[in-house]
């Protein structure tokens, strides 16, 4: 059996066994239902080959059922909709931030559509009274944790992020005294409370000059173990890896996929999400966060690309660059929590102001402080 079937199969095992053992009690909810949502669409997804064709297509079914319908009733009672929103988001004072990943209709009410670093900016500069984040909770509470006079929401409460889940700040300080003196790098993609027990914060745009300005021996890096090892190549420095892992990059796009590809576009250029497993980024021409694709997108006089990441950003690629052509590695790789966010749930939460993300005053403040450090630095 190939290495990379084994390890994925060993890690999936793993997954299926916290789920049936209820194996997630030391991780809060809501984080806690995610892992689990999480661990069972893994399941699912992977337990047979024949399956995943029929139940991925019957998902993704059901994932973009809101934009099938709108195509199928028309544009008419999506133009009331939208109408709605409008009018409660000027009636509120508020603005919609989504990330790159969300569905189709929800990038095109939104206000600003970025990856997490350009939404963090954003939210710390707006003067909106509420901001409705359409992405999952981390980016929510980092949101909150930002611009605690404001309101900040979420349209599903449920939205998490399963590497996020990954770790929990009391393993962080244990993990800590075992590696006394190192400093303490955090992905944004970790709750408030971690975020809270580290040195400093990055996203996968900024990884890179993050860690290489931390002046220490060694660095730990937590949650992604494949951002981390990415990281690690690209700044030289010592770093111990937390053993997390984005299920979608990790489990779904796999090497075969982007030389199946290059094959058939030999002169594509080839963009990888650094939360893609190494053997995975070593194809990649570029490794970069979600915005940097579509930066790169834009600026390059090339017309064809292969895109390693999940599905959400294909509709912005190609909404932005109509003349050129964008080639998905695995169009399976879906995160289900960021799509868990609809526009029925969006006006719902702006109609009652309610799912409002607040993160307790004592693990705010701490947690402030290595997201801002990060916001000075790059
Ligand atoms: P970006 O920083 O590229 O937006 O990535 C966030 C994320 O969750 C990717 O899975
Ligand atoms: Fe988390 Fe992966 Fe979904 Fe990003 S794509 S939110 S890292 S599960």
């Amino acid at each position: 059996m190939p290495q990379i079937l084994r390890q994925f199969k060993e890690e999936n095992a793993s997954c299926v066994l916290r789920a049936r053992t209820d194996k997630f009690s030391d991780v809060e909810m809501p984080q806690r239902q995610s892992l689990k949502a999480q661990a069972r669409t893994d399941v699912r997804v992977f337990r047979d080959a024949h399956i995943i064709q029929i139940e991925s297509i019957l998902k993704i079914f059901y994932i973009f059922k809101d934009t099938l319908m709108g195509l199928i009733f028309g544009v008419e009672q999506m133009n009331e909709t939208i109408e709605r929103l409008n009018k409660l988001k000027k009636e509120r004072n508020a603005v919609i931030l989504a990330h790159i990943y969300q569905l189709p209709e929800i990038q095109d009410v939104a206000d600003f559509v970025g990856d997490s670093l350009e939404l963090s900016r954003k939210a710390a500069q707006t003067d909106a009274d509420a901001i409705v984040f359409c992405g999952v909770h981390f980016m929510a509470e980092t949101a909150a944790i930002l611009s605690p006079d404001k309101k900040v929401l979420i349209p599903d409460v449920q939205a998490g992020c399963p590497m996020a889940d990954m770790i929990t700040a009391e393993r962080l300080r244990e993990f800590k005294k075992k590696y006394s003196g190192a400093k303490v790098v955090a992905y944004v993609n970790t709750s408030a409370s971690v975020k809270a027990e580290s040195d400093i914060c990055c996203t996968s745009s900024n990884a890179v000059d993050i860690v290489k300005s931390v002046d220490a021996e060694s660095i730990i890096f937590v949650p992604d173990r494949n951002l981390g090892a990415y990281v690690q190549k690209m700044s030289e420095k010592k770093m111990i890896l937390w053993n997390g892992f984005c299920p979608t990059h990790n489990n779904i796009i796999f090497p075969e996929d982007i030389l199946k590809l290059k094959r058939e576009f030999p002169d594509a250029e080839t963009l990888v999400h650094p939360e893609c497993r190494p053997e995975t980024l070593a194809l990649a021409d570029y490794a970069l966060s979600t915005g940097g694709m579509c930066k790169r997108a834009a600026q390059s006089s090339n017309k064809d690309f292969i895109i390693a990441t999940e599905s959400g950003i294909l509709y912005k690629l190609k909404k932005d660059n109509p003349s050129k052509n964008f080639y998905h590695a695995s169009p399976l790789a879906v995160c289900p929590n960021m799509k868990k966010i609809t526009l029925a749930k969006t006006i719902d939460v702006l109609l009652n102001m309610k799912n409002i993300v607040s993160v307790p005053d004592e693990i705010r403040e701490k947690a402030y402080q290595p997201i801002v450090k990060m916001l000075k630095i790059a």
